[in-house]
């Protein structure tokens, strides 16, 4: 078999990138985490000082290299994997991937990357707009209180100290943005497989997508 796509969709939070990317090396597929793109040009958008509110401003994308290799993100040949996790990134991606010009930019990226690879692909809109056709569509779901509480464990790794009312408030905000924005709002697509992974541990997830590849599919047997 030479394509296979597997789209994962999913809230912030969800654990979407590490549960793709654990099921991405299981099954020897490649990842991509389309969420890093976002971000990536995000960061470009941020110190190139342009105007984030006006599409047009994103014309810069034209002349622009972003590339997802090997679990790290690059922009112009620059590995940015960590600048893209900064909080001025985070705060101003749902703004910068509301536009419709970058998110044609992104799909049009995404799309070539996936033609005839097996590719594990994460994102909001993956299994609804990018990979309409994939082989295997799964969307993460969690509760909110669940998923503010890994996000707020992800800061205190990162030695950053949060009031917890206020991660669920930044969770909260951006799934509102995200679900409510008027280009590909993350949704569930029609024939996709809901995983609520509240009380599932990342290798059960990862587990359970591999299974639903293999016995539902049969890929690889
Ligand atoms: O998954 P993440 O938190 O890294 O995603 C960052 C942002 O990018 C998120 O707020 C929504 C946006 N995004 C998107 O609009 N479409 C995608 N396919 C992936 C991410």
């Amino acid at each position: 078999m030479s394509q296979f796509h597997i789209a994962i969709d999913g809230p912030a939070g969800s654990g979407k990138s590490t549960i793709s990317a654990l099921v991405a090396e299981n099954l020897q597929f490649i990842h991509i985490d389309t969420g890093a793109m976002y971000r990536a040009v995000t960061l470009a958008a941020i110190e190139k000082n342009i105007d984030l509110a006006d599409e047009s401003a994103y014309v810069f994308l034209e002349t622009t290299d972003i590339k997802y290799v090997n679990d790290a993100i690059y922009l112009d040949g620059n590995d940015v994997s960590n600048l893209i996790r900064s909080d001025q990134v985070t705060s101003n991606v749902s703004q910068v991937s509301a536009h419709p010009y970058v998110r044609h930019k992104m799909v049009d990226i995404q799309r070539n990357a996936a033609k005839g690879e097996k590719v594990v692909m994460d994102g909001r809109d993956i299994g609804t707009v990018v990979l309409p056709n994939a082989d295997v569509k799964i969307f993460l779901t969690a509760d909110v209180l669940e998923r503010a509480k890994r996000r707020y464990g992800e800061y205190l790794r990162k030695g950053r100290i949060e009031r917890m009312d206020d991660v669920i408030e930044e969770i909260r905000v951006r799934d509102h943005k995200d679900s409510t924005r008027k280009e590909s709002p993350l949704r569930k697509a029609d024939d996709a497989i809901v995983l609520d992974t509240t009380y599932l541990t990342i290798d059960e997830v990862v587990m359970k997508i591999i299974d639903i590849v293999k016995k539902e599919h049969g890929y690889g047997l």
